[in-house]
């Protein structure tokens, strides 16, 4: 591939990432049913989150503006298909109408068929415990395919199915709010079974289009270098979190879409799976409005772990919590460089997707946390765009010169 700039590809795509259910507003699909128990935090609810629905085009422009050259969104399926088997035209025209607006702009799409939200009546039949939810979600994509397949190169068919299994069936953080190792990896199972689905069916409309999954990738050490149990729990986390999955699906992945946000030091303890998996905080690293520490470097060692699989990359997310706008613009500069490296020791990253071009709806953290290059006003749902985002576009100019 020709080179600029002594290590960033030509084509190489900058840009931000989003989801349907955290920016759009006013979805109807298993999460607002749960928002409704008061689980999120402060009591909130997605209602009309960043409003994007509306106002997408204002957002699209900001990203040119910005010099975004790849835009990555979410279809929300319980819009598409709000009973089973009926779909909705005038879902279909608007997601049509996003993807022909980022086309207008010269921003390449690239569209996630599921980002952890289902339409009721699939939670209804059981979600993604039930085998037949492999099959509905192939009946979903193929339509999607089939209407909006014109618009669309790149895919990614389910976005972090390992968080979603552990964090819904394993931990009992999110809906359904399950507690049971079985389940959780029936789970996992079914969802192997449904990129794979997915994969095939995005291939027979187009043999040309670029398939992924958004893989959530931690870089886990142990917090006690020569720890024999510390060093036992990270290899197993690895291999449980970062491997197994890649395991089952790099075949079909055209490219591996890498979410990075978590360095994670590991220190044994006797007191429970969920306090054995929490990371113990490290050398005073910078920390997101999250808690979560700032680790460039571990992005550097994901991609080598990655070489194994003989796929480009796509960094698909990484980002931060930072209402103060403090960190990003080095955060970003810094994972950049780590991309940089990367690129010079040839390893084929094809680009890089901020989280996230707006603020939005955190899931079960609710509204607070600042993930955006982009601010909204939630009373007004006015956008401002934050310094960091001008340093991105500076760095976008400088790689891309
Ligand atoms: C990954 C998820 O895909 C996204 O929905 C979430 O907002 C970010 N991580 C930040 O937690």
């Amino acid at each position: 591939m020709e080179t600029q700039n002594k290590s960033f590809p030509k084509h190489f795509f900058w840009g931000a990432a989003t989801s349907a259910h955290q920016v759009e507003g006013n979805n109807h699909n298993d999460w607002t049913e749960w928002e409704k128990l008061g689980r999120v935090a402060h009591g909130e609810h997605s209602g009309l989150a960043s409003g994007h629905y509306d106002r997408y085009r204002e957002d699209f422009a900001i990203a040119k503006e910005l010099g975004h050259t790849m835009h990555r969104l979410s279809i929300e399926w319980s819009r598409i298909e709000p009973r089973p088997g009926i779909f909705d035209q005038q879902a279909i025209a608007h997601y049509r109408d996003v993807l022909l607006e980022l086309r207008r702009l010269g921003i390449e799409p690239m569209v996630t068929l599921w980002h952890f939200t289902n339409p009721i009546w699939v939670q209804q039949l059981g979600g993604w415990t039930n085998k037949q939810t492999i099959d509905l979600y192939g009946r979903y994509v193929s339509t999607i395919v089939r209407e909006l397949g014109d618009l669309v190169t790149y895919w990614i068919t389910v976005n972090e199915p390992t968080v979603y299994s552990s964090s819904s069936y394993l931990f009992s953080y999110w809906p359904p709010e399950r507690k049971n190792p079985i389940t959780a990896w029936s789970v996992i199972r079914n969802f192997v079974a449904a990129h794979r689905l997915g994969y095939q069916i995005i291939h027979r409309h187009n043999p040309n289009a670029k398939v992924g999954v958004a893989n959530n990738l931690n870089h886990f050490i142990p917090a006690r270098r020569n720890n024999y149990l510390d060093r036992t729990l990270a290899t197993f986390s690895r291999y449980w979190h970062n491997q197994w999955w890649l395991d089952q699906t790099y075949l079909t992945q055209d490219f591996i879409g890498l979410n990075y946000y978590f360095y994670h030091p590991l220190r044994f303890k006797i007191s429970g799976l969920q306090n054995l998996l929490r990371p113990e905080p490290q050398d005073r690293a910078p920390m997101s409005d999250l808690g979560w520490e700032i680790h460039p470097h571990g992005l550097g060692e994901l991609f080598d772990f990655l070489k194994k699989y003989d796929r480009p990359i796509i960094v698909t997310e990484n980002g931060l919590a930072d209402a103060a706008d403090q960190f990003r613009a080095a955060f970003i500069r810094d994972h950049v460089a780590e991309i940089e490296k990367a690129l010079q020791r040839g390893v084929r990253i094809q680009g890089y997707l901020h989280w996230s071009l707006i603020d939005n709806f955190e899931w079960r953290e609710g509204f607070a946390p600042r993930f955006g290059l982009i601010a909204i006003d939630y009373a007004t749902l006015q956008r401002t765009i934050r310094p960091s985002a001008y340093t991105y576009r500076d760095i976008i100019r400088q790689r891309s010169a």
